[in-house]
């Protein structure tokens, strides 16, 4: 053993393992290779799944008279004061130590002797990093969803003061048809509830147990892996101690919805950013979500909503990382998979803020004292109305009025171009033609057909399911009121 070995106290022998790890060892890592090879500075966020993870396991090995009795009620002691010790900030996280499993069984140890050296019975750090992470991640995709829940309520709330306010609907940024502006806030709505049933999918093959398998190839002790599970709330075992200690499939799924979720934020994010821009005015968010500018006074810039479009890229990234970690990694565990915790990790921040910061963007605020939202972004009901008039938004509808009078809708398409063309060269609308400029087109045009050409009558032409009628939007809004409370 080396001098640097043999200097440690000797109460502390992983302190002592974590310099050179057995006799085997002729010389300690050097401080790089320990600050290269150590995770304990980011892992140490998994201590409450690891100290769960670790009462688990001695509670079972006391079960099977694997330890005794007194062992397991000395663990459960020591694991209390360490919760104790790191909620105060008072735990002293060695680099020396590696990660937070180590780091939490040394201290274990020093505190309730060989009771906390029987603890890894039957245990190796690659099944307990990979429960670790899996709990985890578990708690957190609830957080997720309901992160997405209220981002959703958001939604609903404003869409519920604007069934009636209609804007230009696009097809390649393009005028297209008019939709009520409730229609199309639910249109993300439908996106967030897939987002939260996909979380909510995975999570089940997030939720099963890999402790039991040991490092590798499961262990001589016996184990009963389905008391920990139940001990754990996890739904099953991991049935294979190769694949339960090796894959990060579970992580790369969580990682690619919530690249899925971002996408979703990020698409909305880019209409508010147009919508709030001078030349649409359809909306504004509050103040606090913008920044002004340093040089042009009259600026306000969206830059939460740009900042979310950004991210987006970084969360994307992370599940691009995490993939490509997984591929080609022989079985069974690799050090390669410490690598999985500093993008999952940041992917979750990320996209929790992210739903939080929307949430309150959209929604507004509880005012406390008047327990109304407040603060939410303000819709341009004007704005929205006059660009819809703009771009013959309505053309279809002429279209469709002319089938109706018997025309084929490739015919009718044709005149309607016609008379699109003419309402440009004259600068007005297709409503403002006189209906003796339309009959020129089709002798068939009669004076309903302005009620066909106003905006109103255009939203409520399309009252099949999931259109945009408000009588559909209505009923859709009371769908989702129902699910959401
Ligand atoms: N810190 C490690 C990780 O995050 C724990 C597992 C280490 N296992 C090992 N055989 N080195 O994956």
């Amino acid at each position: 053993m080396s001098d640097l070995t043999r200097s440690q106290p000797s109460s502390n022998q992983l302190a002592t393992k974590a310099q050179a790890w057995s006799a085997l060892f002729s010389e300690p890592m050097s401080d790089l290779v320990k600050r290269y090879t150590s995770s304990v500075f980011f892992d140490k966020r998994l201590w409450q799944a690891d100290i769960a993870g670790s009462l688990a396991h001695a509670e079972m090995l006391a079960a099977q008279a694997i330890i005794g009795p007194e062992d397991y009620a000395a663990i459960q002691k020591g694991m209390a004061q360490i919760t104790q010790e790191i909620e105060a900030g008072q735990f002293d996280w060695q680099l020396d130590l590696e990660d937070v499993h180590l780091n939490i069984e040394a201290r274990l140890t020093a505190l309730v002797g060989d009771a906390g050296k029987r603890l890894h019975t039957g245990r190796s750090r690659n099944d307990q990093v990979a429960t670790d992470v899996r709990l985890w991640l578990r708690g957190e995709i609830d957080v997720t969803v309901e992160l997405l829940r209220a981002l959703q309520l958001a939604l609903v709330e404003v869409a519920e003061n604007n069934v009636e306010v209609i804007l230009p609907g696009f097809t390649h940024l393009q005028v297209a048809q008019p939709v009520s502006f409730a229609h199309h806030l639910l249109a993300y709505v439908e996106m967030f509830e897939r987002d939260a049933q996909r979380m909510l999918d995975l999570r089940k093959r997030v939720n099963v147990l890999p402790l039991g398998s040991a490092a590798l190839a499961g262990t001589t002790y016996p184990l009963d892996r389905e008391r920990v599970a139940t001990t754990l709330g996890m739904e099953g075992v991991c049935q294979n101690s190769l694949d339960g200690v090796s894959d990060r499939d579970f992580a790369i799924e969580f990682s690619a919805a919530a690249s899925l979720v971002m996408v979703h934020i990020s698409r909305l994010s880019e209409e508010l950013i147009v919508w709030m821009s001078q030349n649409f005015g359809f909306i504004k968010i509050a103040d606090r979500f913008t920044t002004g500018s340093s040089i042009m006074p009259q600026k306000k810039n969206p830059d939460v909503p740009e900042l979310a479009r950004g991210k987006t890229g970084r969360v994307v990234g992370h599940l691009m990382g995490l993939i490509t970690l997984m591929k080609g990694q022989p079985l069974a565990y690799n050090k390669d998979n410490q690598e999985d915790k500093e993008p999952l990790f940041d992917t979750v921040d990320t996209l929790k803020d992210t739903l939080r910061i929307f949430a309150e963007m959209v929604g507004g605020q509880v005012n406390p004292h008047t327990g109304c939202k407040e603060g939410g972004i303000t819709v341009n009901a004007q704005a929205m109305r006059a660009a819809a008039q703009k771009g013959y938004a309505t053309a279809t509808d002429l279209a469709d009025y002319l089938v109706k009078k018997g025309l084929p809708f490739r015919d009718a398409h044709e005149t309607v171009a016609h008379a699109v063309k003419l309402a440009a060269q004259k600068g007005v609308d297709l409503s403002e033609l006189s209906l003796a400029e339309l009959q020129a087109f089709n002798p068939n045009v009669a004076d309903d057909v302005f009620a066909v050409l106003s905006l109103e009558g255009s939203l409520n032409a399309r009252n099949t399911l999931g259109g945009t009628a408000p009588a559909q939007v209505r009923a859709q809004l009371a769908r989702h009121r129902a699910r959401l409370g």
